[in-house]
Parts: structure tokens; C-alpha cells; sequence
């Protein structure tokens, strides 16, 4: 294959392995110090599974999650998404690849202030040129099932942080990724609405069969996931549900 044909290379095809992580690697230069925060870590992944990513602050979740999304390089080691060696392609074959194959929700939900409700859903649809009237119809159901139909075209500075996470929900699966990848949904929200959040996520990810890493120390989830992993010196530890439920 060649990984200069973007078509080839930025189009994820649904056979092979899905997800494997092969001796991965992050040094940060911070000035002449440098700080390994991955260390040699492995990991594989199967389309279908919920895999929970535990680990302390600072340990290098967020780092990791950026590395499988493509919005950050590795300094060695190789992410193979779907037989596509994310390593090994430019960065605008990269962000091409994410938009159409990868759905991220952030802590801080990251959605774009002079776009409406509506507006930022569509987006990546519209970005990814498929931006019709079946997506568009589709994209409302999305907010239908997150709660906010009705908000559809206020401002995001005029919702709450729960209801700013649930648009960035809707905004994550619009495009129907191969992968969810979530970093930390709820940490920039108070309990009740946590719990009303990850409820939403749940029905929308856990029910519909769909393929995330999250990173969250929530106990629905955890109690849900097919697998936990914990971050811990630069590698990733395989818990038992015993071991995850007690964390
Ligand atoms: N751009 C950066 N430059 C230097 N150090 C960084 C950078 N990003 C993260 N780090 C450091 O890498 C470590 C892991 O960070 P992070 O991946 O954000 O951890 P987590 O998400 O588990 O809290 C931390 O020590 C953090 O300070
Ligand atoms: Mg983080």
C-alpha cells in the first residue's frame, strides 16, 4: 500500500486488527530534561470493546489518547489503526484520517463558540464533505437522544457544562467513527451531572456496540468495560475486574 495516496492512506478498512499499539514512546524535552512518559507500551484493542484507561495524574493518559488519535507523534513505536500505520503518514493524512475514522470527547469539551449547537455537530461532517440532508437529519436525532433538540441553535456559552458535554457527545458520534476515544468526560463536572452524562454515554456507546477507549475513573463504566488498563511507569497493566472495581 501506498501511504502517499491519501485515499489509501486515510481510509480505515474494517478487516485485520483493529487497534494495536506496538512499543510506543513519549519523551518531553522540557528545556534540557528530558521526561519519558510512555516507556515501551503495548497495547491492542478490538472493534466492539469498551476498554476503561485508569491511571494517576500525570501518568500520560491524555499523552496516550493524543498519540492514537494522530494529534500528537510518538518519538518512537507505531500505532496501526485498521492496517494504517499512523507513524507513518504526514500530518494532514493524519487529521483527515481522525476526522473520518475517530470520534474524541474532552474534558474540557472543546466545542467552538461561534458555532451554534447544530453548527459544531455538523462540522466534522461538513469538513469530511458529507454534509447532506440524510446527516443532517441524522445529527438532530443525535441531539434528540443527548437531550437538546431544543437548544439546537443557542450559543455553547449559553449551556451548562453537562449540557455542553452531551452537544460534544452528539458532535463525537455524528459521523458514525470506527472509535471513540474519551478523556476524562466528567472531570470538569460536579457529580450529578457527571452521573446524568456518563448515563447518556453509556446508552449511546455501551448499547449501540460501538468501539471506545475512555479514560475515567467512573464506576458505571468501569463496572461495563470489557477491559481495564492502568497507566503506570510509561506501560500499561491488564487489572481483573477484581483489581478494577476496587481502584
Ligand atoms: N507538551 C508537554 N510538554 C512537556 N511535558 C508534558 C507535555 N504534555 C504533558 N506533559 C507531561 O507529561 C506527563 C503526562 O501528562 P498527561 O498525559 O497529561 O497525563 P494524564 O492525562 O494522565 O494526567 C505529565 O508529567 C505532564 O506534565
Ligand atoms: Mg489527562
Amino acid at each position: 500500500m501506498s501511504h502517499s495516496d491519501p485515499q489509501t492512506a486515510t481510509h480505515a478498512k474494517s478487516e485485520g486488527s483493529f487497534l494495536t499499539v506496538n512499543d510506543l514512546t513519549k519523551v518531553y524535552q522540557e528545556g534540557d530534561i528530558p521526561r519519558t512518559v510512555l516507556n515501551g507500551l503495548d497495547f491492542v484493542m478490538a472493534e466492539g470493546e469498551l476498554v476503561v484507561l485508569l491511571g494517576r495524574s500525570g501518568s500520560g493518559k491524555s499523552t496516550f489518547l493524543n498519540l492514537i488519535s494522530g494529534m500528537d507523534t510518538a518519538t518512537s513505536g507505531d500505532v496501526t489503526f485498521s492496517g494504517i500505520n499512523l507513524t507513518a503518514i504526514t500530518e494532514q493524512e493524519r487529521t483527515i484520517f481522525r476526522r473520518e475514522n475517530i470520534g474524541l470527547i474532552f474534558q474540557s469539551f472543546n466545542l467552538i463558540s461561534t458555532l451554534t449547537v447544530l453548527e459544531n455537530i455538523l462540522l466534522p461532517l461538513e469538513l469530511n464533505g458529507r454534509l447532506n440532508e440524510t446527516q443532517k437529519n441524522a445529527a438532530i436525532d443525535f441531539l434528540e437522544e443527548v437531550g437538546l433538540a431544543d437548544r439546537k441553535d443557542s450559543y455553547p456559552d449559553r449551556l451548562s457544562g453537562g449540557e455542553q458535554q452531551r452537544v460534544a457527545i452528539a458532535r463525537a458520534l455524528a459521523h458514525d467513527p470506527l472509535l471513540i476515544l474519551a478523556d476524562e468526560p466528567t472531570g470538569n463536572l460536579d457529580y450529578k451531572t457527571a452521573e446524568a452524562v456518563m448515563g447518556i454515554l453509556q446508552q449511546l456507546i455501551h448499547d449501540a456496540g460501538r468501539t471506545m477507549l475512555i479514560a475515567t475513573h467512573d464506576r458505571d463504566i468501569i463496572a461495563l468495560a470489557d477491559r481495564v488498563v492502568s497507566l503506570q511507569g510509561g506501560v500499561l497493566i491488564e487489572l481483573s475486574p477484581e483489581e478494577a472495581s476496587a481502584r
